[in-house]
């Protein structure tokens, strides 16, 4: 039985993610090699369909010069209970880190779990069945910096500041700083990316005030999310 599962594996068929797991640790017995199970997902774990994900495992228990990983993959349960590859989410990254991030494919809204690569190609990890849905639930961070009584100078380095508390764990997202201005009819205005992709927990992001554009007073953020703005502020010549 045993024999003829990893013979499937190895023949590039995969295993129910419970059968291959105990077959890992089998396998693992004797060699005293690392095991850096994947930590998330868990069971628990929700993933927005376009949004960014990552997949974690214990890093410290990665020797130095161990080789990059070269996949972690998306599955699914078929209704006979078999695996199903549905996507590769990244590959070749390095197995020091403990997490490697990526965006989440459009896929139909479900249960499906992750399996990677192990040093060993016949003991791919594992992880629960989690669910991935298309609820997005959009990060709208309270803007502390800037203020209605912030100035900027056209040309200047200046730091954007948000707040980091009650950030979802699961998902990954990155900010982006868009700067805006209220036009003459009160409706907002794109004027230019500040900058983006900047982790959310980080709380905060270094920006360059355009030279190309007018003084004025009527200045804005969105940070995050359309529609999560800043007070108005000035930008000075
Ligand atoms: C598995 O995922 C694929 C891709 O999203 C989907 O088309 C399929 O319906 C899913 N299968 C089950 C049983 O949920």
């Amino acid at each position: 039985m045993v024999l003829s599962i990893a013979t499937s594996i190895l023949g590039g068929l995969v295993l129910s993610a419970e059968l291959v797991s105990c077959i890992a640790i089998g396998h693992v017995q004797g060699r005293a090699p690392y095991f850096p199970a994947i930590v998330t997902p868990t069971a628990s774990s929700y993933w927005d369909i376009d949004r960014n994900a990552f997949v974690t495992w214990d890093a410290s228990k990665v020797p130095s010069d161990a080789d990059p990983i070269p996949w972690v993959q998306l599955y699914n349960t078929t209704e006979y209970g078999g695996p199903n590859y549905v996507a590769t989410l990244a590959s070749n990254f390095p197995a020091q880190s403990g997490k490697v991030t990526f965006k989440v494919p459009e896929v139909v809204p479900g249960s499906y779990f992750v399996m990677r690569e192990s040093q060993f190609q016949d003991t791919p990890y594992s992880s629960a069945h989690f669910t991935i849905g298309s609820i997005y639930i959009p990060f709208s961070p309270v803007v502390i910096s800037p203020t209605s009584s912030t100035v900027w100078k056209l040309g200047s380095q200046q730091t954007v500041v948000w707040s980091t508390s009650n950030i979802p764990e699961d998902a990954d997202n990155l900010v982006y700083v868009d700067l805006y201005q209220t036009g003459d009819f009160g409706g907002p205005e794109f004027v230019a990316t500040l900058v983006q992709d900047i982790p959310r927990e980080q709380g905060s992001a270094e920006v360059t005030v355009p030279t190309d554009i007018t003084p004025g007073n009527k200045y804005f953020l969105m940070v995050a999310t359309w529609g999560n703005d800043s007070p108005q502020f000035t930008i000075t010549e």
